[in-house]
């Protein structure tokens, strides 16, 4: 999950990283109260999960309420890279010397932590990564070792922060790693971090990734959640634990494994093709466990899918055999009742599939039509789609 910059403001603060004072607001009035209580110059600051805000108009800096309350006008509204602007920040001005860049995130491909610090900020990080590749230090932190002081500072050097200077944002990176660390993040990035004319150092904005695989150890994340922004069959299929991903297209898809499906929306797909053109409609892996509690779940999610038209359901027995998994369907069936409006297409293959098909055969549930290979299966959920 990524956090809005106002988040992970507050986090920084928590934890005791240098930020400035920032107060959300949804409207403009709220915007000029806010420049109000925290006096001086202020920036307003759209608040959208995509980067390079201020070079699309979004952050926009006020020297009264008044002006704080125009800014506003101009960005609430504002449609940011697809991205419309509902909410702001409003925070203190801060009169920047100079602009840094920092991050620590997850590597995967190496199996560690990485750092990314350069002493030339005020750039886009792609951007810098392009075209002054020499001034972007990484530097690999090892995960059982973490940030230490005195590896802030090796990452300081690294980055050509002169003497000095190198000490005091080393301290912050110290900072920013206790948040990465303690909150279990993927991504802690701040840019700019600022040289103030005073000489603070300060983070001026900062982008927060979380582990969602670690939400078990952190209850407050949840509160963190968009849960207004998040697509709500996305939320229904979260809330039972259903690894589900909503497309834009007409064939509603459950399978077993992530790779079934994957090939499952590749041949329906090239299937659809020959049928008005209708595509997958999300992407479901119920898992090895097919229960019929997860089968209705899952079954209730699609169908909650307004451009659903046909369900392809696209099972390989295994550890949950063909048998149960049509007990699974069945009783779906019957407990969603009415709710189960749309043809169902059924491919059964693997462990126990003779049993599989008798069990639907008997229950010779009207919208339910078996197939008898994937291919087959693809072909008549994208005809029952385009029907
Ligand atoms: N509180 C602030 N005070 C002064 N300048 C700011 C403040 N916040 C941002 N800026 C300026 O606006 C630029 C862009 O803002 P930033 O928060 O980094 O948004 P984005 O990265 O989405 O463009 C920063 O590089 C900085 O120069
Ligand atoms: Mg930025």
């Amino acid at each position: 999950m990524d956090l809005y910059e106002y988040q992970a403001r507050d986090l920084f603060e928590q934890y005791g990283v240098p930020v400035l004072a920032g107060i959300v607001a949804d409207t403009p009035e709220e915007v000029r109260a806010a420049a109000e209580r925290i006096g001086g110059v202020v920036v307003v600051k759209a608040q959208v999960k995509v980067g390079g805000r201020g070079k699309a108009g979004g952050v926009k800096v006020a020297k009264t309420p008044d002006e704080a309350y125009e800014a506003a006008k101009a960005i609430l509204g504002l449609d940011i890279k697809g991205h419309v602007v509902k909410r702001v920040m409003v925070a203190a001005g801060a009169r920047i010397a100079r602009e840094f860049y920092f991050s620590v995130l997850l590597d995967r491909a190496n199996r560690s932590y990485l750092s990314l610090s350069s002493v030339e900020g005020g750039m886009e990080i792609e951007q810098l990564a392009v075209e002054k590749p020499e001034a972007l230090a990484r530097v690999e932190v090892d995960p059982l070792e973490g940030i230490t002081p005195a590896k802030a500072l090796e990452i300081a050097k690294a980055a050509n922060f002169e003497p000095g200077l190198a000490e005091k944002v080393a301290d912050v990176f110290v900072t920013l790693y206790d948040v990465y660390k303690g909150e279990d993040a993927t991504l802690v990035e701040v840019n700019p971090l600022v040289e103030t004319e005073d000489g603070d150092i300060i983070a001026l904005d900062g982008k927060v990734s979380l582990d969602d695989n670690a939400e078990f150890r952190h209850p407050g994340h949840a509160l963190l959640e968009d849960k207004a922004a998040a697509d709500p069959l996305e939320a229904k299929a979260k809330e039972n634990d259903l690894n589900y991903v909503k497309l834009d297209g007409q064939v509603g898809i459950i399978g077993n494994g992530a790779g079934l499906v994957m090939s499952t929306l590749d041949v329906v797909a090239y299937a659809g093709e020959k049928h008005g053109g209708v595509k997958p409609a999300n992407f479901l892996d119920i898992g090895g466990g097919a229960s019929a509690e997860v089968m209705a779940a899952g079954l209730d999610v699609i169908l909650g899918d307004p451009q659903v038209k046909s369900v392809f359901v696209n099972v390989f027995g295994g550890i949950t055999a063909c048998d149960a998994v049509a007990r699974g369907i069945v009783g779906a069936l019957a407990e969603l009742g009415a709710t189960a409006s749309k043809p169902l297409v059924v491919r059964l293959d693997g462990n126990r599939v003779e049993e599989g098909r008798a069990i639907l055969l008997e229950a010779a549930h009207p919208l339910v039509t078996l197939a008898a290979t994937m291919d087959e299966g693809a072909d008549k959920a994208a005809e029952l789609a385009n029907a």
